[in-house]
């Protein structure tokens, strides 16, 4: 009996401390004003919500104080948070989501960049999302080396609007992947199964072949090629493509030496001759193949 008493006690104060949110228009007109339009609204509209989910108070928590005595430390003020607490804030609502995305190890995470600084919940000029700025622009705010790579001679085309950062990373963390021995994941989003982004539009570069060349697997697409842009065709990482070759294939055994002479070194590859300088008009199916070894076709 006396449980239930104070439990009733309890539910009744702490319903008093919620106000409603109507009670914020008379003095937040300029927030009130605009806010049926934010996704955050829905808890208001549908009136179904518990005082601690519905409306400003959701996020603000309980109004009853800071109305009767208006100031910022009668109310939780974002601006007065630190980044840890407006993690706490909006997770304790997006939590499920958000964790498939490992956001808690994010590098984000790690180095206190939280939802305040990529989202604006009351000023955001862009119509998805509620982001603080165009997606591209917000990102650039903090990664502007990344901005010149985009403006290379071949990129993928983020700066012209046709690709944005979010068709290969996950801004909110990711998973370690299953290439590259799962070693630096760099927030890489990933497709299905576990597979590297590049597939969401490349897909015809991972097979399944028959003859793979283990290392587009294993090492991943940025074994060979710059995911942002490069100074190289194809966006390769490096200007002439025997080299990049030559890094794995390194003379092991005959390879790439002159021909002539030795009964065992095969007559081909002799690096002299221009003829095998352009490894891939031989190798033309440099991805894998599903009919040759050596990836002739
Ligand atoms: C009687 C007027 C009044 C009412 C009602 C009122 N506020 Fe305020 N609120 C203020 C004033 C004035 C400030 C500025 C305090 C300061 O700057 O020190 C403020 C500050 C705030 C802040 C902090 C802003 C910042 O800079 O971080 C938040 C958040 C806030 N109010 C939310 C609410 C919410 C939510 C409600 C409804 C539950 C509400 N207020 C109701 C007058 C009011
Ligand atoms: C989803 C969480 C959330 C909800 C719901 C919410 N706010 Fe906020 N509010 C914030 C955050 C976060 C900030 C800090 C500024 C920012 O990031 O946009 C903020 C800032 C403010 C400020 C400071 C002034 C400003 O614009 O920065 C006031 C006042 C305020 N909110 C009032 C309200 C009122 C009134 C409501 C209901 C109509 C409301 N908030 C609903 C999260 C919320
Ligand atoms: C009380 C629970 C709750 C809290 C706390 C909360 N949110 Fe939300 N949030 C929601 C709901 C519900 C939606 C609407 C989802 C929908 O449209 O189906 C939403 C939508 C959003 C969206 C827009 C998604 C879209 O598809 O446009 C963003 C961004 C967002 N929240 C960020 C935040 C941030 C940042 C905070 C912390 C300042 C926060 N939320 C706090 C419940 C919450
Ligand atoms: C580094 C910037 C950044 C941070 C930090 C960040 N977000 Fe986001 N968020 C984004 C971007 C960009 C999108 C849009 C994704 C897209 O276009 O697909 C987004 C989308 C969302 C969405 C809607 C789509 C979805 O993925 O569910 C929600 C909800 C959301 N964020 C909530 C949050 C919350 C809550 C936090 C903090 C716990 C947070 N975000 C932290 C950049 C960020
Ligand atoms: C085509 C896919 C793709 C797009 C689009 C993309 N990235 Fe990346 N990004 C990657 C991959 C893959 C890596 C990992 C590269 C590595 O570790 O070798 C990476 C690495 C990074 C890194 C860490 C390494 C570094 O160079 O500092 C940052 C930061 C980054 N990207 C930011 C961005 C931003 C900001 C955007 C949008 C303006 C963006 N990326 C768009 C694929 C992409
Ligand atoms: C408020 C500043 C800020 C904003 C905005 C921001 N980042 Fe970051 N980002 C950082 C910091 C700090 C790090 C960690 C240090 C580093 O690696 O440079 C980081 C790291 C990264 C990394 C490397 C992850 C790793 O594990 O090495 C990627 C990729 C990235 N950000 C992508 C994005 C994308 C995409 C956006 C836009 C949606 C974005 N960032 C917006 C500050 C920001
Ligand atoms: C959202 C779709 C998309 C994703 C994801 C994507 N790409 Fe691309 N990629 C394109 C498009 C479209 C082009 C054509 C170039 C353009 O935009 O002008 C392209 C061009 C390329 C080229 C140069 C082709 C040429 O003919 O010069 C390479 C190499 C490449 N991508 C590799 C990658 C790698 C590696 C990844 C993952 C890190 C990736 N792409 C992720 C869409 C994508
Ligand atoms: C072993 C090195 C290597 C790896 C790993 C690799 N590529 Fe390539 N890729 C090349 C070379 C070399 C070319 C240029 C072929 C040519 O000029 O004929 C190329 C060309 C491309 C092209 C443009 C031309 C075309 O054939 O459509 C795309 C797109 C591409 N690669 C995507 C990818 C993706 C996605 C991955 C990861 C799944 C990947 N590459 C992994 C070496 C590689
Ligand atoms: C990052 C390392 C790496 C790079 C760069 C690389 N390869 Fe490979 N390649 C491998 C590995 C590993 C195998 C598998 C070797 C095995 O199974 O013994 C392989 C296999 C092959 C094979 C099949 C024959 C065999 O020995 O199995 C050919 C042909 C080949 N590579 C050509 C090329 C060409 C041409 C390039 C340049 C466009 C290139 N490779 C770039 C690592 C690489
Ligand atoms: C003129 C056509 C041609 C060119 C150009 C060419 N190859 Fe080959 N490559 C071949 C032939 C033919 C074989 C099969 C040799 C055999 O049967 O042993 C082969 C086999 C290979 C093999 C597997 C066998 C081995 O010796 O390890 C690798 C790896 C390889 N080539 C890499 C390269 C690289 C790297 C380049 C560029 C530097 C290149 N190839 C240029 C025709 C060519």
């Amino acid at each position: 009996m006396r449980v239930v008493l104070l439990l009733l006690a309890a539910l009744s104060l702490s319903a008093q401390n919620y106000i409603g949110s109507n009670a914020c228009k008379v003095c937040h007109a300029d927030v009130w004003k605009n806010f049926y339009k934010n996704p955050h609204f829905k808890s208001i509209a549908s009136g179904k919500e518990e005082p601690k989910n519905t409306g400003c108070e959701s996020c603000h928590g309980p109004g009853q104080a800071h109305a009767k005595l208006p100031s910022k430390s009668t109310i939780v003020a974002f601006s007065e948070l630190k980044s840890k607490q407006v993690l706490d804030a909006c997770l304790r609502c997006h939590n499920e989501a958000l964790s498939r995305a490992n956001i808690r190890r994010s590098s984000h995470t790690l180095n206190d960049v939280v939802c305040s600084n990529c989202h604006s919940i009351h000023k955001s000029p862009v119509p998805k999302f509620l982001l603080a700025r165009n997606q591209t622009d917000l990102c650039y705010t903090c990664h502007q080396n990344v901005r010149s790579q985009f403006s290379m001679p071949f990129k993928h085309r983020v700066n012209e609007g046709f690709m944005s950062c979010t068709d290969c990373h996950n801004p909110h963390g990711g998973f370690a992947p299953t290439w590259r021995m799962a070693s630096r994941p760099r927030m890489v989003d990933q497709a299905l199964a576990n597979e590297e982004p590049c597939l969401k539009c490349h897909s015809e570069k991972r097979g399944p072949f028959v003859f793979e060349h283990a290392t587009v697997r294993v090492d991943g697409c940025e074994g060979c090629h710059q995911p942002h842009g490069s100074m190289n065709s194809r966006l390769l990482r490096r200007p002439v493509v025997f080299t990049l070759c030559l890094e794995c294939h390194n003379g092991a055994g005959n390879f790439g030496r002159q021909g002539a002479g030795v009964a065992t070194q095969t007559p081909t590859h002799n690096m002299a001759d221009p003829r095998y300088q352009n490894c891939t008009t031989c190798h033309v199916r440099i991805h894998g193949s599903n009919s040759d070894p050596f990836f002739f076709r």
